[in-house]
């Protein structure tokens, strides 16, 4: 029986952390496997490219709210991660805020990548939110989730410079860099644990 780390990803976007992981996972960087890919879009880059990597891709309806998913499509999510026995939910650009049942169920199951060092600028638009600030250093953050909105346990941290001359392109190019490597990494780290523990 296939007994490897089971990943759920989820996300709202064009999924370049979504390629980063499951290209990590296909060169047998990360000891797992990736067993189902949700996303609150329809027609969006990680669902084309999970079908494209042929990994289980669907779209779930996030009901009626904007920024969160209401309880008929918190219970699909929470269904579909569990009949796809998911040890791990990682989300990757995933933009609903993930409360109560989710939380619970999932409990210390649960990870985010943000694109600060947290916990300076938590929220939208990090990169720029650093950049107008007039920081020097800035960089990216992967957390377990909790209750609150980029809170949290950190798990990893890896700083980018910020460079004279930048604008909020080149600097969230900057951060998209570090993030394809410290995402997949700090998977790699969480796997490898959890393959230890179960002997
Ligand atoms: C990432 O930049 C991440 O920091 C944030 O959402 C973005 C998703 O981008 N949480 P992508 O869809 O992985 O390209």
């Amino acid at each position: 029986m296939n007994n490897k780390f089971r990943l759920g990803v989820l996300g709202s976007g064009k999924g370049s952390n979504f390629v980063a992981i499951a290209d990590a996972v296909a060169a047998g960087k990360i000891p797992a496997d990736i067993v189902a890919v949700l996303s609150d879009v329809e027609t969006v880059g990680i669902l084309a490219g999970a079908r494209e990597r042929k990994l289980p891709a669907q779209f779930i309806p996030p009901g009626k709210f904007r920024t969160k998913l209401d309880d008929d499509a918190e219970r699909a999510y929470i269904e579909a991660l569990q009949l796809a026995k998911v040890d791990l939910v990682v989300l990757a650009g995933f933009m609903r805020i993930l409360k109560g049942e989710f939380l619970r169920t999932f409990a210390q199951r649960v990870v985010n990548i943000h694109p600060s060092l947290l916990p300076s600028f938590p929220g939208l638009e990090a990169w720029k939110q650093a950049l107008d600030y007039g920081v020097k250093v800035t960089g990216v953050t992967v957390h377990l989730v909790d209750q609150g909105i980029d809170t949290g346990p950190i798990l990893a941290q890896q700083t980018v410079p910020v460079l004279e001359g930048d604008t909020p392109a080149t600097l969230h190019a900057r951060i998209q860099e570090a993030e394809r490597e410290l995402y997949p990494a700090t998977i790699a780290m969480l796997a490898r644990k959890a393959g230890e523990k179960a002997g």
